[in-house]
Formats: C-alpha cells, structure tokens, sequence
C-alpha cells in the first residue's frame, strides 16, 4: 500500500478503523471518513502518532454535497486518490432494527438504502474523476453473506447489501476503461464491537467451518489484496471472508 492514498467511509468504528488502521501501517495515506466526526478525528489521531498519515472527515455518506466535499478533502490532504473502500452503513454503531419484515418502518427502509446503497453510489461518484484523471483506481465495496444466504429480520439490510452486487458488477464494467476496479467483500459475523458478548462469539464461531470466531483484523488482509497492485487482473467479483460460513 505504500504511497497509496485511501478513503475509507465509516472508518471511526469496528471494521473501517481496522482497515485505516492497517492500511496505514502498510504505508497508505488513509482518509478516516465517517458520520461520527470526532471518532473520525481520534483515528486519524492514533494513526498519525503512530507514525503513519491519515485526514479525517466528518460525511454523512447519504448526501451528495457531503461526499464531494469528502473527495475534494482527501485530493486537497494527499493529491490524488487510488483507493476507496465504501464501509459505511447503517449496521452495529448506527444500530438498525432487527425485526421481522412487516414491522420495519418505511422511514427506517429509506435510511437504510439511504445510507448503505445511495451512499455507496454517491461516494463512487465523488471519487471516480480523481481515479479517472490517472486511469487507475479500486473501489472495494462492502455487502455480507446475508446478501448471498439471505437471513431472517432485517430484510432491509439485507437487501442493501444485495444491492450492492449490482452496483458492484454494474460499475466494474461502466469503470473497466478507465483502468478502475471494483470489487465487493461479503463478510460473514465478525466481532466488530468493543465488547462482544459471550452468546455472540458463541453464535459467530457457530456460523463458520474454520475455528475461532472472525475479528476486524481477519477481513484486513483480504481489503488491502483488492486495494493493492495484486489484484489489478480482477475486477466484479464477490469475495465471501466468512470463514467457510457459505459457499
Ligand atoms: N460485523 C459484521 O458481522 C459484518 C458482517 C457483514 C457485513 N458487515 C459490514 O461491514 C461494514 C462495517 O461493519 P461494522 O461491523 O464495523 O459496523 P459499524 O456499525 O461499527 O460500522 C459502520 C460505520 O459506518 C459509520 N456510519 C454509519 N452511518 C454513516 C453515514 N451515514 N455516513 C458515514 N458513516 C456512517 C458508523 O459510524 C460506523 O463507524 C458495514 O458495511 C457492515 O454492513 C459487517
């Protein structure tokens, strides 16, 4: 990731601050986006006095006005962008209902694909021309396995992030002549509070073949392959990291 500069959106929390975290301990330039603008800020923090370089932003990735300005401030802090990881989403932090689907609320579904699909999109369209102007970019976009299993409750979620695998095949071809990648990571349960609990790491190890319940730093690896040189022959595809929980 050397001299690589990377936005990644809801980075002030669970598995966006592992990836700002790590990716700038392998020597990106990370812009630390989210709508918690102070948790963005403590990041940005921690990775600049650990020696490493980072922006934060505050961006409600759900507004237009709010991701242009996310993309003019990352071009403004490190002159150009190579990488965009699009995390944010109504999910643990900004907690969503997980009720049956009769009983979520219309406002609740419209924030939803708000925030998870229209702020995918919107955040792609703000950082696209910087991408264009070198004829390179990635965008690494985030679903879950639930989009490929399906999952009882929470059909809203569930269906943004299966939303997401249109958008992330569709801009892979729309984007392929400008040298941009997009991919998309299904995450299987990953422990991305603070303080799980013994019933949810019980219920995570349960999911999935291979042994131990998945934590932030397990999914780093696989976001820094499609963020880097590595994975430049690949570009549409889905790529499950849930421990063997769905194939
Ligand atoms: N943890 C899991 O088990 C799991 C599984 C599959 C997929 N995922 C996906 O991984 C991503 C990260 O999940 P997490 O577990 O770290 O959850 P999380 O809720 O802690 O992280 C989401 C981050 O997005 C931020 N955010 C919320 N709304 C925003 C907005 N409008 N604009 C900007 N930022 C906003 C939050 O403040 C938070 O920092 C999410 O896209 C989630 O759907 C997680």
């Amino acid at each position: 990731m050397n001299g690589r500069v990377a936005v990644i959106t809801g980075a002030a929390h669970g598995l966006g601050r592992a990836y700002a975290v790590r990716l700038a301990e392998q020597g990106a330039s990370v812009v630390v986006a989210d709508l918690d603008g102070a948790g963005a800020k403590a990041v940005a923090e921690q990775i600049t006095a650990d020696g490493g370089r980072a922006h934060a932003v505050a961006v409600d990735v759900a507004d237009e006005e709010a991701t242009a300005a996310m993309a003019a401030e990352a071009v403004g802090a490190f002159g150009r962008i190579d990488v965009l990881v699009n995390n944010a989403a109504i999910f643990l932090t900004v907690a969503m209902a997980r009720v049956p689907f009769d009983e979520i609320t219309v406002a609740d579904w419209d924030r939803m694909m708000a925030v998870n699909v229209r702020g995918t999109w919107l955040a792609c369209r703000a950082v696209v021309p910087a991408m264009r102007e070198r004829s390179y970019g990635k965008i690494v976009n985030v679903s879950s396995d639930t989009a490929l299993k399906g999952s009882p409750s929470r059909v809203h979620y569930v269906a943004s992030k299966s939303a997401i695998l249109g958008l992330t095949r569709t801009l892979a071809s729309e984007l392929a002549p400008d040298g941009i990648r997009v991919n998309a990571i299904a995450p299987g349960i990953v422990l991305s509070e603070p303080d799980p609990t013994p019933e949810r790491r019980t219920r995570a190890a349960a999911s999935q073949l291979l042994a131990g319940a998945l934590v932030p730093d397990d999914l780093v690896g696989t976001v820094a392959f499609l963020a880097s040189a590595a994975s430049d022959p690949i570009t549409g595809q889905i790529l499950a990291v849930n421990g063997g929980g769905y194939m």
